[in-house]
């Protein structure tokens, strides 16, 4: 059969700060969903990561359905009531929009859909990721789909010997989707050299050239464009296939070992390194470092099974201790140089504001 996946992700209120949403808001969500929308779905999952809350829904109504989207909306707003009621800090933090208009993309919340031929079995991978912006999902994608180092299947498997044709979107134009589509490993200096800007350049699907299927799915809003103002950072979501034609879990997970350094962090204006953490779990320290989750789950006839939690193993204990140490090691240079964003893509106007002020009591010398 035919099964969409769709997941929708937005941080409605936290405690403490954006730290976590805490089980009664979770809750609430989940019971609006349970309430209002077991005609329309197969099954969903409720999860966060930091401060976000993620919904999961498995239905048959393929993407960017308006009552799918809708049901997400009016969740999120129930939940906003209750983050309201309760004194969470950032209550409705990401719903920027008063109206809901038929598609969630563009209103705050983070989106990442597809639309597949159930496999007999059908492995997938669920990220989301606090604290850092869709470029962070970009060099582990680009090790995972392009590089035998990470992925041995690539030569391994006959399967995936053709390779990956990669869809990058240009998130710095406003005035509609601006996308590239490039073929590895025929093109891959031409993938390395746009993914190599993670604040401009965002993976957002990858195909299967054996198959033509879909594999990968990203959330590519950036909500300062949205808003035109730092309302937060743009907190990612990923759905990947795997197996078959597609890279196994393992070669998919292998590149969030490394830690990569990502924008985001305290005020979404710093460089940090991506933390693999397990679902549900908090932030601290300076807002960060940043974090990724990951939930596996097969999807048979539409229905979900118990999520496996990726990062929740020993392996990934000895990589949060390194990560923590690259954390201080960034942390350590404090506004200097690459520890902060550059001027173009601090998301904290106070800088803007002062550089004004400053730039009049500039005089030059001749
Ligand atoms: P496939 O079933 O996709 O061939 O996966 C083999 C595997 O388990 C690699 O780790
Ligand atoms: P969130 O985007 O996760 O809400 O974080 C905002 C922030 O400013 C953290 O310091
Ligand atoms: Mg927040
Ligand atoms: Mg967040």
């Amino acid at each position: 059969m035919k099964v969409s996946l769709t997941v929708i992700k937005a941080d409605i209120g936290s405690i403490g700060g954006h730290i976590i949403p805490g089980e009664r808001l979770k809750a609430r969500v989940r019971d609006y969903i349970e309430d209002k929308g077991t005609k329309l779905i197969h099954d969903f999952r409720i999860s966060s990561t930091g401060d976000d809350i993620a919904i999961l829904f498995s239905h048959s109504r393929g993407e960017g359905d308006a009552d799918i989207h809708k049901l997400a909306w009016d969740a999120f707003k129930a939940g906003t009531e209750l983050a309201k009621e309760m004194g969470l800090y950032g209550a409705g933090q990401d719903l920027l929009k008063d109206a809901f208009s038929g598609n969630v993309k563009g209103m705050g919340p983070a989106v990442a859909e597809m639309e597949f031929e159930e496999r007999p079995n059908e492995p997938f991978l669920f990220f989301a990721a606090d604290k850092t912006d869709p470029g962070a999902y970009n060099l582990p994608l680009y090790l995972g789909f392009c590089d035998p180092m990470y992925n041995s299947g690539l030569i391994l498997s006959p399967k995936m010997a053709s390779g990956f044709r990669f869809n990058i979107m240009d998130v710095s134009y406003t005035e509609g989707d601006r996308v590239v589509s490039l073929n590895s490993p025929e093109e891959i200096y031409d993938i390395a050299t746009l993914l190599r800007d993670n604040e401009r350049f965002v993976v957002e699907k990858i195909y299967s050239k054996n198959s033509g299927e879909i594999a990968v799915s990203v959330s590519t809003t950036r909500l300062h464009n949205i808003a035109g103002r730092y309302t937060g950072k743009d907190d990612p979501v990923m759905l990947v296939r795997v197996q078959g034609d597609f890279p196994a879990a393992g070669e998919v997970l292998s590149p969030y070992a490394k830690g990569h350094y990502v924008a985001g962090f305290m005020r979404g204006s710093h460089n940090g390194p991506l933390m693999p953490v397990k679902q549900n779990s908090s932030i601290s320290f300076f807002d960060g470092p940043p974090v990724v989750s990951c939930a596996a789950y097969c999807v048979h006839e539409g229905k979900l099974t118990e999520p496996a939690d990726a990062f929740d193993h020993p392996f990934w204990d000895y990589v949060r201790n390194n990560v923590s140490r690259k954390a201080m090691d960034i942390r350590d240079q404090g506004f200097s140089g690459p520890a902060m964003l550059g001027y173009d893509e601090l998301e904290y106007g106070g800088i803007v504001k002062n550089m004004k002020k400053i730039d009049k009591k500039f005089k030059v010398r001749k």
